[in-house]
């Protein structure tokens, strides 16, 4: 049931988004379904935030086209280096969390590196329990399970190193508003929230350490829909008042994530320490650290060599392994 609305959901976009009009009567003749089926169809696009036009006489009619994630398109912008070395790319059209997929089969899966990607995620998770708004085929869901040498055991730094590979892939779309990092993992444009990473893993293994690296960047969503984000949020459509080519956007993630974590696992955090601070969004500013119900104030004073972030309290100089990070004024 839930399959087919998908299945029809993809078939009425992808014949909408040649950006011709088209009746109920002919888009039900060419995907063999009923008239009441399309026009189901179509309000429910509308309901998730995929903008259709109905014109009288004329037929209905996407505002913007949309090209669905595809493993062979991604594989065809990948460098030469990540088509040899990345095994497996899987697309799915809904999921719970593409995460979750990983993490529940970490042990299974022995083709690594593995990519999973989805058009729509019905539980999608942020850092510390939060949900990730996740609708249908506007942006990028993307995790991916890879396995690092049994000497590395600093994971602090491993999500600034993904988040500063994100910033700079982002940095080339020549956005007119600034890309900066907040500690840990969140990817913020103009001062608002685009991008966050959920690193996960389940205990040690004898030869390495399994992880899934999961990330989520507010591509061509352009209105919240059915959920409220409760971030004040931005995504690149926002931002540059058009919407990007998934694909070649995923694949570009992909090259820089693979390069950027490889080489952290060669040379550890200290390797990006200075650029992270190009983009860190609260060096020198007054923050608030929350843990544990716990609330430490501060100046920021940038990352330790493992990551770690630095905080001037009262009491003294502060290292922060976990916790949420806001500005104060
Ligand atoms: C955050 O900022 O709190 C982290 C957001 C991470 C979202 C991504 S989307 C792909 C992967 N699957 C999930 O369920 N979460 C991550």
């Amino acid at each position: 049931m839930v399959y087919n609305k998908m299945r029809n959901l993809k078939s009425v976009l992808t014949l909408l988004s040649d950006e011709k009009h088209y009746s109920g009567e002919i888009i039900a003749k060419k995907l063999k379904m009923t008239r009441a089926g399309v026009w189901k169809i179509i309000q429910y696009a509308n309901t998730i935030g995929i903008e259709i036009n109905g014109i009288t006489r004329k037929g209905y009619q996407i505002t913007y086209p949309i090209s669905f994630l595809s493993p062979v398109k991604i594989k065809e912008y990948l460098s030469e280096d990540q088509k040899k070395n990345i095994k497996i790319i899987e697309v799915f059209d809904e999921i719970d969390s593409t995460n979750s997929y990983l993490l529940q089969r970490i042990y299974e899966f022995s083709k690594i590196p593995r990519i999973c990607l989805a058009e729509q995620q019905t539980e999608g998770r942020g850092r510390r329990g939060r949900i990730w708004h996740s609708p249908f085929g506007q942006n990028i869901y993307l995790s991916l399970l890879w396995k690092f040498s049994a000497s590395r055991s600093d994971f602090q730094g491993l999500s600034l190193v993904v988040a500063i590979a994100i910033a700079e892939v982002l940095k080339k779309l020549n956005l007119p508003k600034p890309v900066q990092l907040k500690w840990p993992n969140d990817i913020f444009i103009g001062g608002k929230k685009c991008a966050g990473i959920l690193i996960e893993t389940r205990g040690e293994m004898h030869d390495g350490v399994q992880v899934v690296i999961g990330v989520g960047i507010n591509v061509n969503m352009e209105r919240s829909t059915t959920q409220e984000i409760s971030q004040n949020w931005t995504s690149l459509f926002r931002e540059l008042h058009h919407t990007l080519d998934r694909n070649i956007l995923t694949a570009n993630i992909i090259n820089k994530i693979i390069e950027y974590v490889d080489l952290f696992d060669k040379k550890g955090f200290a390797f990006f320490q200075a650029r992270f601070e190009k983009y860190d969004m609260t060096v020198s500013r007054d923050i608030q650290v929350n843990y544990d119900n716990k609330i430490i104030k501060g100046k920021a004073r940038g990352t330790d060599q493992q990551g770690r972030l630095i905080l001037m309290t009262n009491e003294g100089r502060i290292l922060i392994s976990i916790g949420d990070v806001s500005l104060l004024l």
